[in-house]
Parts: structure tokens; sequence; C-alpha cells
């Protein structure tokens, strides 16, 4: 099978997340990284990619002309990620679309409840893939929760619980480190922190693994460093349309924990719980009965977490291979195997609404809200 043309739109030498999106869109085969602009500073980001293989020709200064240089090409990018800073995201992701190529856009993928209606519009009129990197939905075990929450093995779900609470923003005196300054930031981050930042994964995979959407929150959000403006901290009760109650908690001053992203759903039958730590294990109790461990890679796992997982049980597959799942999906799709699996521009606008519904809930003292964008109530 051919293999398809990858471009990617930051991600640059010493950014966070541009090694995982290298690794995860290179494992499997299924792309070739054929062109970049990777980087604010337009020499650094020519050099950078072509240290990393790519034709000084399609090596960009800028993303612009990576548009220009890429639209009439023949053999132009097939898919485009863009993994630069968050406010960017919207005219990039828009400008990719619109020339006709498919997107998968880091999260959040907008900074308003409107650019993210527009994105999946134009997604919609294009007819082109706008996916977006909730790749912790691409666990194999997370496959498999939400399968046997799908198949009623733990009956009508009647309580989800998330935490992403990490502790390394705690630190007052690396507060003004402008790695860490930016995201406490409105002028560079948004209407919020932690909750924009974190808190939005442990929402998103809420839905997921639940097979249901968020329809109403009440937040509680804290600044505990007195130089902050945006939150640091955040509480936000959620229902989801089927009456699932929603519990999530995430932080960046939880000093001690590490990662900090699990999930435990409760449904009337049995419980199942998970943990980005240990990600290959789904903890699973039915109602009266021993609490198991499914382990990755064993006989009886659903079709979705068999596919995703490359290596023999008890081996790890961590983040970066989650995030290669997404290129599957993607390269999948992009071939004409839509996979259910993969997260799209609606969920991506479902945040972006959850967010400002946060915000404005936590201004109003917890009020409850309406946490569904408007084209989607
Ligand atoms: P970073 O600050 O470490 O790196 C950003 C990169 O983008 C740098 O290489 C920078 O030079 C480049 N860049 C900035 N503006 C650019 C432009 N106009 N054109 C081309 N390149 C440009 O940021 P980080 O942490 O890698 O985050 C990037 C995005 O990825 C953010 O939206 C963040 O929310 C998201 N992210 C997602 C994660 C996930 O789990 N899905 C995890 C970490 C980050």
């Amino acid at each position: 099978m051919a293999k398809l043309n990858w471009g990617m739109i930051g991600g640059g030498l010493g950014s966070q997340i541009g090694p995982a999106h290298r690794l995860g869109a290179l494992a499997d085969g299924h792309f070739t990284l054929a062109a970049g602009a990777l980087d604010h500073r337009p020499d650094v980001g020519r050099d950078y990619a072509q240290s990393l293989g790519i034709a000084p020709d399609r090596a960009y200064g800028d993303w612009r002309e990576m548009l220009m240089g890429e639209r009439n090409r023949p053999d132009r990018c097939d898919l485009v990620t863009v993994a630069t800073p968050n406010a960017t995201h919207f005219d990039i992701t828009k400008a990719f679309l619109e020339a006709g190529f498919h997107v998968l856009c880091e999260k959040p993928m907008t900074m308003t409840v409107e650019e993210g209606e527009e994105i999946v519009r134009i997604a919609a009129r294009s007819g082109r893939i706008c996916a977006v990197n909730y790749c912790y939905s691409a666990y194999p075990m997370i496959r498999q929760a939400r399968a046997m929450v799908r198949a009623g093995d733990i009956g009508a779900v009647r309580l989800v619980v998330t935490n992403f609470s990490h502790g390394h923003h705690g630190d007052a005196a690396d507060a003004e480190n402008p790695r860490v300054r930016w995201r406490y930031d409105p002028a560079v981050a948004g209407v919020s922190g932690q909750f924009a930042d974190c808190g939005i994964h442990a929402l998103h995979m809420a839905s997921f693994i639940c097979d249901d959407q968020v329809e109403t929150l009440s937040a509680d959000f804290a600044s505990t460093l007195p130089s902050r403006t945006l939150e640091d901290d955040a509480m936000v009760n959620f229902r989801l349309s089927r009456g699932t109650v929603g519990r999530l908690w995430t932080s960046s001053v939880a000093i001690g924990r590490q990662h900090g992203f699990d999930i435990q759903v409760f449904g009337e039958t049995g419980g199942l719980r998970w943990a980005s730590e240990q990600p290959n294990q789904l903890i699973y109790t039915p109602l009266g009965g021993r609490t198991q461990i499914i382990e990755k890679g064993e006989s009886g796992l659903c079709d979705d977490a068999k596919r995703l997982s490359r290596v023999a049980i008890a081996h790890p597959e961590g983040f970066p291979l989650a995030v290669a799942n997404i290129y599957c999906d993607l390269a999948d799709a992009i071939r004409g195997t839509p996979r259910d699996g993969l997260p799209l521009a609606e969920a991506g606008l479902r945040s972006m609404a959850a967010v400002h519904s946060a915000v404005a809930s936590a201004r109003a003292k917890g009020a409850w809200v309406d946490a569904r964008p408007p084209m989607f109530r």
C-alpha cells in the first residue's frame, strides 16, 4: 500500500508534543514526513525540517508558505498536523481544510465556540477529515472500556469520576518561568488555564467511554498562586445527556501527582477503572463479584483493542503509540475506512463549549449552565 504524505506545522526542536507526533505518525508505516513548517523562527524551522529528512524545497519557514507550496503539488500532503500553540490552531486548520487537506489539530481546537462551529462547518463542506488529538482515547484499554460500556457489561452508567491533576506548576518559585507563565496569561492561553489544558482531556474521556455527551455543568475555578490570573485548579460537576452524573478534578498544583490522569465509571452492575500511568490495565468489578485486571494483549478483547496494540501481553505501549493509534485511524479514514473512535472536529467544538461554559459557571459561583455548543442544542 502506498504511503501517505504527511506535513507538520509546529512541533519544532525542543517542543513538548512534536516528538510524540513524529513517533506516532511514523510508527506503523502509513505516513512519510514530506513537508513541515516546524518553528516560529523560519530558519530554525527549515534547518530542523531538513535534519529530519524533509527535502529542502518542502522545509518551509512559515505555514502560509507551506500552504502555497503544497497546494498545487501532485505529491502534496495528504494530512497536515497542527501542533503549534493554541491561539494559532483556528487560522491554520481553517486554511488547510479549505485548501482540501485532511487535518489533525492539537487540542484545544480553537479559542472560541464560534471558531469551533466554523471548523465543523468547513470540514463538513469540504468533505475533509478534521481530527483533534484526544490521544488518550486511543489507548487500547480505553477502547476496551468503551466497548464494555456499549455491550452493557456494567449496565447503565450512573456515575463517571475523572481526574487530570499533576503538580508540575506547583512551585511558586518557578511561576514566572516563561514556559509556565503563558498558560495562566489570558492574552496567550485564552479564557481558561488548567481546565482548557488538561481538564478537557478528562471531559472528552468521560464522554468517550460513556458514549454520551456533556449537557450541563457547574464549575469552581481557583488560582492558588496569587500571581496567576487564570485557574490552576478546577472542580467541575457535569451531567451527560442520559443522566450520568460526572465529577472532574483538574489541577496543576497537586504536588506529588505526576501525570495524574485517571477515570472511573460506575454502572448499575459493575465498575471500570483506568489510569494513564498504568495504561495496560483496565480494572473491572462486576456487582457482587471479584475485581479483575483486564490486560492489554490478553484474549477476548474488543476488535479495536486488538487492532491498536502491537506488542505482546505485558509489554508497555505508552503515550507515543496512543498517538500512533490516532494516526492509524486517520490513515484508515483517509483511505476510505472511517473509524468511529477517531475524535473529530465535533469533539473539539464540544470541548470549547465546555470550557466557555465552565468559565461562565465559575464566574457565577458555580451556577449550572448549558455546556452544549449552540449548533448542537
Ligand atoms: P511548545 O511551546 O513546546 O512547542 C510549540 C512549537 O510550535 C515550537 O516548536 C514552536 O517553534 C512552534 N511554533 C510556534 N508558533 C508557530 C507557527 N506560527 N508556525 C510554526 N511553528 C510554530 O508547545 P507544546 O507543549 O508542544 O504544545 C503545542 C500544542 O500541543 C498546544 O496546543 C498544546 O495544547 C498541545 N499539546 C497536546 C498534548 C496532548 O496530549 N494532546 C500534550 C502537549 C501539548
